[in-house]
């Protein structure tokens, strides 16, 4: 196993509001001897949430061959043959056995739609979900909005940092996403909007943001909301302790806007080798459009 996977693994089940959320929906979703399908089942978490809740038997299944061979220790050292079978595979092609009660998938990415979730989850629940079957998460959403950083990530690039100009700085880097752990809540400028029907390698959403609130313009961001169940939602936009997921940051040169202003943008995911799985991959054309740009 890469260490990076390693990395990211123990972020993820040591994300305590991210297991929380998921442990409250599988225990609304899951009923005693049920059978569920965890879609990407990385070193089994969601599948141990599945087997507290009642579960019958867990078909994990995972494409990573380096996971396969953790998640099948995983299920030797604690004796779970007979309750989780370990199936390599693309989810979205994945044969199985039986049909199941419930599907569950954690493939969210920072920006939200970068492992395409919903895709995989849709196709599995069509072959595989029995009628009336459930499946968490119900929704993924992502949305922008316009912010002024509270002197931190690329907000610091202005003209007072210790008294000092930093902001030959916003001159001399290229355009490209960063990836931000919000320390201070930034100011919203513009209310946030919700970016429809983004997929990995599908095509650009365009949109508008209206300033509401007037400031220095530093950047568009973009986060994401996944409904899990009847009241237990996750997002990662407020940062907060431990959350594994950054939030997408497209830094634009610092400028004055007032109210009414609009900045039109336009969210591309990349095609090709990586087609849209890379946060930072994704990039955002962008531009202040209508009445009130300082
Ligand atoms: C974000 S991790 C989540 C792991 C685990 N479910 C959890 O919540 O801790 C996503 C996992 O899904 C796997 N994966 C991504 N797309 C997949 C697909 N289409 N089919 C099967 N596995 C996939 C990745 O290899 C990775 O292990």
């Amino acid at each position: 196993m890469d260490p990076q996977s390693v990395l990211m693994h123990q972020a993820m089940l040591a994300d305590r509001p991210r297991m929380r959320a998921y442990d409250r929906a599988l225990e609304q979703a899951v009923g005693p001897g049920d059978v569920v399908v965890d879609v990407g089942a990385g070193a089994l978490a969601l599948s141990m949430l599945a087997l507290r809740h009642g579960a019958g038997h867990v078909y994990a299944v995972e494409a990573d061959p380096d996971l396969v061979a953790v998640a099948e220790a995983i299920v030797r050292d604690n004796d779970l043959k007979g309750r989780i079978t370990v199936v390599q595979a693309d989810a979205r092609v994945v044969r199985l056995p039986r049909k199941a009660d419930v599907v569950v998938a954690e493939l969210i990415g920072n920006l939200g739609p970068e492992e395409d979730m919903m895709g995989a989850v849709g196709s599995v629940a069509r072959r595989w979900l029995v009628p009336g079957g459930r499946v968490v998460p119900r929704g993924l959403a992502t949305r922008l909005a316009a912010i002024e950083f509270d002197q931190e990530g690329w907000g610091l690039w202005g003209d007072d940092f210790l008294g000092y100009r930093m902001s030959a700085v916003q001159q001399l880097v290229a355009p490209a996403a960063q990836l931000h752990f919000f320390q201070r809540h930034p100011r919203l400028l513009s209310e946030p909007v919700l970016a429809e029907g983004l997929r990995p390698g599908g095509p650009p959403w365009s949109g508008r943001l209206r300033i509401a609130e007037p400031g220095t313009l530093h950047a568009v961001i973009g986060y994401f909301t996944v409904d899990l169940a009847d009241g237990v939602t996750l997002t990662n936009f407020p940062s907060y302790p431990g959350c594994n997921w950054a939030v997408w940051v497209w830094p634009v040169r610092h400028t004055g806007v007032a109210v009414d202003t609009e900045l039109s943008v336009r969210l591309h995911s990349p095609r090709g080798r990586r087609q849209g799985r890379v946060a930072t991959d994704w990039w955002l054309e962008c531009g202040l459009v209508g009445r009130g740009a300082d």
